[in-house]
């Protein structure tokens, strides 16, 4: 999984083997991973953080995209986690994960200036879904 996220996020964003080793150490966070062949074509990382269902992290190794597994590992995730409304956090300059998430049932909900550094932005995205009380609005 170390190895995927290098080789799908730019330097800075990709989860190091020790970061995946604590998430993965934690009751309240699910991983999914999908294989292709034997190998891992895409992972995804979720929990459950005050009070919502989140999805933590996604990524699909280049050679495996445009195939639905963002979309399955997505579909997995969210049924393993919590009913209630699903939130993430994207980068304003992703297309390809906001039109993923859109094409998934998640809205924009408003900005986060400078999440990821000076100069990038985040976008806040919900996908309702029935049950559950969330906590947090965002
Ligand atoms: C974003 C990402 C996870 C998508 O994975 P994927 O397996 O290719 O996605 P899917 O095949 O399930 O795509 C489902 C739909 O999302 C949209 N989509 C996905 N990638 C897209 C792209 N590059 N451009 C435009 N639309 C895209 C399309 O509507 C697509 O359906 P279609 O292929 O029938 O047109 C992958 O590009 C990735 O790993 N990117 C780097 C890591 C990252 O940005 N993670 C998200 C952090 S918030």
């Amino acid at each position: 999984m170390a190895r995927l996220q290098e080789r799908a996020f730019r330097p800075g964003l990709a989860y190091r083997l020790s970061t995946l080793i604590m998430l993965r150490s934690l009751p309240w966070v699910r991983f999914f991973v999908a294989r292709r062949g034997g190998a891992i074509s895409g992972c995804v990382i979720g929990d459950w953080h005050e009070g919502n269902s989140r999805i933590v992290n996604i990524a699909v190794d280049p050679v495996f995209r445009r195939q639905g597994v963002a979309t399955a590992l997505l579909a997995a995730i969210e049924f393993s986690l919590p009913e209630g409304d699903m939130i993430l956090m994207v980068e304003a300059d992703n297309p390809a994960a906001q039109a993923l998430y859109d094409r998934c049932g998640y809205v924009q909900t408003g900005p986060a200036r400078d999440y990821y550094g000076i100069g990038r932005d985040g976008i806040w995205m919900r996908k309702p879904r029935p049950g559950g009380v969330p906590k947090v609005r965002v």
